[in-house]
Parts: C-alpha cells; sequence; structure tokens
C-alpha cells in the first residue's frame, strides 16, 4: 500500500515506520513536514523518501494550509495517510476527505488525556498506568475510535521526560503494527466511534 506521513517534529515514529515499512508492505511515496528544519526531514533524506514542506506559518488561514495539505497528499494517491507527531489542527473538510484511512499515534491512554502535555498530567494525576493509543482519526480532537494501546508503568519517580522516552519506545513498536493490520485490509472505519480488526468491532 501507498502511504503519506505527516510530521511536525524529530520523527522517531516516522523512523520506526520507514525501518519496518517493508515488513509492513507499506510504500512511502512522500513525507511532509509543516515545520522547516525538523530532524524527521533528515530521516526521509536518509531513507531517500521525497518530503515537502509546507510552513503553515506562510497560509492566511487554516483552510488554506489544508488545501494545499490535501493538493500534496493527492499527487501521491495514498491509501493511507499517517498522522506521526503531526501537531496540527485540521479542518472538518480535510478530516471528511481521509476519514477511514488516516491513523493518529497519541501519547496517552485514550480517552484519557486528549491535547498536549499528556505525560504531565498522568503524574499530576497520581496514575499508575499510562501509554500511548493509536486510533482513526475523526473530527473529535484525538477521539476517534481506538485501536490498540502500549502501556507503561509510571514510577515514583517519574519526570514527564523519563514518561515519554518510555512511552515513546511503545509508539515505535505499536505504529507499525497497527500499521500493518491496515495495509493487510484487516482494519476497518465503520463510522465515526467504530472501527473493526478482522470484523470484529475493537
Ligand atoms: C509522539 O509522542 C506522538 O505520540 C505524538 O507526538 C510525538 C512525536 O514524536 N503525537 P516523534 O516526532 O515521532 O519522535
Amino acid at each position: 500500500m501507498n502511504g503519506v506521513v505527516l510530521i511536525s517534529g524529530g520523527g522517531s515514529n516516522l523512523q520506526s515506520i520507514i525501518d519496518n515499512a517493508e515488513k509492513i508492505n507499506l510504500s512511502i511515496q512522500c513525507v511532509v513536514s509543516n515545520r522547516p528544519d525538523v530532524y524527521g526531514l533528515e530521516r526521509s533524506a536518509k531513507a531517500n523518501i521525497p518530503s515537502c514542506i509546507l510552513d503553515h506559518k506562510l497560509f492566511k488561514s487554516r483552510r488554506d494550509f489544508d488545501q494545499a495539505l490535501m493538493s500534496v497528499i493527492d499527487e501521491h494517491q495514498p491509501d493511507i495517510v499517517i498522522l506521526a507527531g503531526f501537531m496540527r489542527i485540521l479542518t472538518d473538510e480535510f478530516i471528511n476527505k481521509y476519514q477511514g484511512r488516516m491513523l493518529n499515534i497519541h501519547p496517552s491512554l485514550l480517552p484519557k488525556y486528549p491535547g498536549l502535555n499528556t505525560h504531565q498530567q498522568a503524574i499530576d494525576a497520581s496514575d499508575t498506568l499510562h501509554g500511548a493509543s493509536v486510533h482513526f482519526v475523526t473530527k473529535t480532537l484525538d477521539g476517534g475510535p481506538v485501536i490498540a494501546q502500549k502501556k507503561v508503568k509510571i514510577n515514583p519517580e517519574e519526570s514527564a521526560e523519563t514518561l515519554a522516552a518510555k512511552v515513546l519506545k511503545q509508539e515505535h513498536v505499536l505504529y507499525p503494527e497497527v500499521i500493518h493490520w491496515y495495509t493487510q485490509g484487516r482494519l476497518k472505519l465503520l463510522d465515526a466511534t467504530t472501527a473493526t480488526l478482522d470484523g470484529q468491532v475493537i
């Protein structure tokens, strides 16, 4: 399957997808970053994957940016759009277009802690478990149906930084695995709140 990966930063999840691409039957057609000078772009260059910078600051509105992003994505006719640390709120028009073939990874055990600063929130709440979730992207921010999660324990002396590193390690295992389910045709979005794996509601 052909995929386009959207990033905004270091791209360690992108790296794990690149490293597993052959195994999970994914051909990454293009990496798009909304920020110039991020390390994720170097990762795509090293892997000889075409990339594109669409700096959101150069667009008049969110809609204009999303229109340009759709044009870039559609040049590659992807079967799957993979958000890997892509830090932009997307317009409904954009989401409607790719709903059912767009995945995101989020660093919390959703539905807990959508949005930012998830690691600190988990520590502040004295949670003993934290983790990462992969979900289909729908119009609710970080609110589409969860497909799979990985959990980590929160130690008593945990900082947001140590916890983030632990979670990220799990993300690198989780995301390629879920993408593989998708490329095998095992994963479907039935409606905005329901996903299935092998025909079974998750
Ligand atoms: C990850 O924690 C991901 O869950 C979140 O943003 C971070 C991206 O990290 N959406 P990286 O750019 O893949 O290293």
